[in-house]
């Protein structure tokens, strides 16, 4: 039983990510401002994906993270590489899923409802742009099929924007 409803939930979110991949190569194929790019990119992570309080990117800039386009509650501007959960995947250069935020040591809070996050570096050719960020209200929201579907649209948003 339990297995069928994983293979089932897990199938459900392998076609809401092929589609969702298909919308945003349509809203990002005609443009290549990395900043409208992020603004719509986010606009459809918020608008589709259930149970998020806060969607968007944030941008290399020197040696620490700045504030780019995103969909939720003003968030905390600068974040220092290596801190917080976005500076520590910008620091591995790797995704970062936190179950319960409570349990990541030096986590920032920007929104008190955020209980988990997921974070996916945004690379091109090993280099770091930035980070795209999304929390949710809810423990544990974020498994392996959200990290693999987000990790594509951070891939997307990196090809199609310059
Ligand atoms: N919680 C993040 C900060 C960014 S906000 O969630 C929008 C962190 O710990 O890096």
């Amino acid at each position: 039983m339990f297995e069928a409803r994983t293979i089932v939930s897990s199938a459900g979110k392998t076609d809401f990510y092929r589609d969702l991949r298909r919308q945003l190569d349509g809203l990002l194929d005609e443009e290549r401002d990395p900043i409208a790019n992020a603004a719509n990119t986010s606009a459809l992570l918020f608008a589709l994906m259930p149970d998020l309080n806060w969607a968007g990117f944030y941008f290399l800039r020197g040696d620490e993270l700045v504030l780019g386009p995103f969909q939720g509650k003003p968030a905390c501007v600068r974040i220092g590489i290596g801190k917080g959960v976005c500076g520590a995947a910008a620091a591995s250069g790797k995704s970062l899923v936190v179950e319960d935020v409570d349990d990541f040591p030096g986590h920032i809070t920007c929104d008190a409802a955020s209980r988990s996050e997921l974070v996916v570096p945004l690379l091109r050719d090993g280099a770091l742009l930035g980070v795209l960020d999304l929390d949710s209200p809810l423990v544990a929201r974020f498994d392996m099929d959200d990290r693999l579907g987000i990790e594509a649209v951070a891939e997307c948003y990196v090809r199609l924007s310059r």
